[in-house]
């Protein structure tokens, strides 16, 4: 297995748009797919119909210590709502997206329409990655973080730019305390071993999870890592290594909503997804630290540092300029694709 199996394997080419008016289902699946999830869960499954998509939950895949309110789950969905929207675009689709709460499932409508142009992010959904390295120190010019703004801005949901010293170092101490009381915890490092694929195989194997070479990581056999995991996984190594992504970053955004609820956090997901699109079309990275919004207690504390008015602080994600680091996989279209 080489690093550049990987990179097909996820980031494959786009291929050339049907003629306008058919539909390539898998292909809008496929790119769907590349979307963001927690843990790399992939927490969805797709049902085809004549004139919509349907995501629907995975509840098999949900992450009760980290997530138990399936905030998270809700939020991966509607990242991948926001891949579809796109790739449908590029496809001359309209659509509707809509979430229906008596099957709990997100509905895509989708209807050819001559109006309909490709955007520049569908181009994005395949370069998209969640880089977990340290960027280069560089800050982002007015007219890119205007942009980014405005992608991370949807309905009852806004993209909070920090790029102030003070500010973040104080997101750097919350993410700090975050680490330490999440990696002290039992349970989340059981839940987060769990989804840690510690070698190549063991990723392509099951196409999902966090892949060790990812971050960065050698590679090691999973039966040797899963008991190491108290020294693989250190609290202080993870702060150390935090602090330093995010004093290499140009700034955080901090995506909050009005509602904290399904439809609020299937919003959040697409404006985040939507911002980190727009992100890579500007060859700019983003990861996420949701630290300070994961571990209930630090949530009060970043929310008043935003001054936020009645809005609740949902995702966090460090910008800036970098490298690419190695793409996460995906499992097979035939696994997600529910007839
Ligand atoms: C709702 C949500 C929460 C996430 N939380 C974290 C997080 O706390 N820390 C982190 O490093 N990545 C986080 N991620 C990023 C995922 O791990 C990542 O999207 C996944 O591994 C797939 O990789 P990719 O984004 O490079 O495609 C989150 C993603 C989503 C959608």
């Amino acid at each position: 297995m080489t690093t550049t199996r990987y990179f097909d394997h996820v980031a494959g080419t786009l291929r050339t748009p049907p003629a306008r008016g058919t539909r390539d289902d898998r292909e809008l699946v496929r790119l769907a797919t590349l979307a963001a999830s927690s843990h790399n869960t992939q927490p969805w499954r797709f049902r085809l119909d004549t004139d919509s998509i349907t995501i629907l939950p995975d509840r098999s895949r949900r992450c009760p210590v980290v997530d138990p309110d399936d905030a998270h789950l809700y939020r991966s969905l509607g990242c991948a709502a926001e891949n579809l929207v796109h790739a449908a675009a590029a496809q001359g689709l309209a659509t509707d997206v809509g979430y229906d709460e008596p099957s709990d499932a997100i509905v895509v409508q989708l209807r050819p329409s001559d109006d309909v142009l490709s955007d520049a992010l569908v181009g994005a959904i395949t370069t998209r990655q969640s880089t977990r390295q340290p960027f280069d120190g560089t800050s982002l010019s007015a007219d890119e973080l205007a942009l980014l703004e405005r992608a991370g801005t949807g309905h009852g949901v806004r993209a909070l730019l920090v790029t102030d010293p003070s500010r973040l170092s104080t997101i750097c101490d919350l993410v700090a305390r975050g680490n330490t009381a999440q990696l002290h915890d039992n349970d989340f490092r059981r839940e987060l071993v769990s989804w840690i694929r510690f070698n190549p195989t063991a990723a392509e194997r099951s196409g999902d999870g966090l892949a060790g070479h990812c971050s960065g990581n050698p590679p090691l056999p999973t039966w040797l890592a899963r008991p190491l995991s108290k020294l693989i996984l250190r609290a202080g190594a993870q702060v150390d290594r935090d602090t330093t992504n995010l004093r290499s970053s140009a700034g955080v955004a901090v995506f909050v909503a009005l509602c904290d609820d399904r439809p609020g956090w299937i919003e959040t997901g697409r404006a985040c997804q939507r911002f980190a699109l727009q992100a890579a079309v500007l060859d700019v990275r983003t990861a996420f630290v949701n630290q300070p919004i994961e571990v209930l207690p630090l949530r009060p504390q970043l929310e008043s540092l935003l001054a936020l008015d009645g809005e609740h602080a949902q995702l966090a994600m460090r910008f800036g300029h970098g490298d690419l680091a190695p793409y996460s996989l995906r499992r097979p279209l035939d696994e997600v694709i529910v007839r």
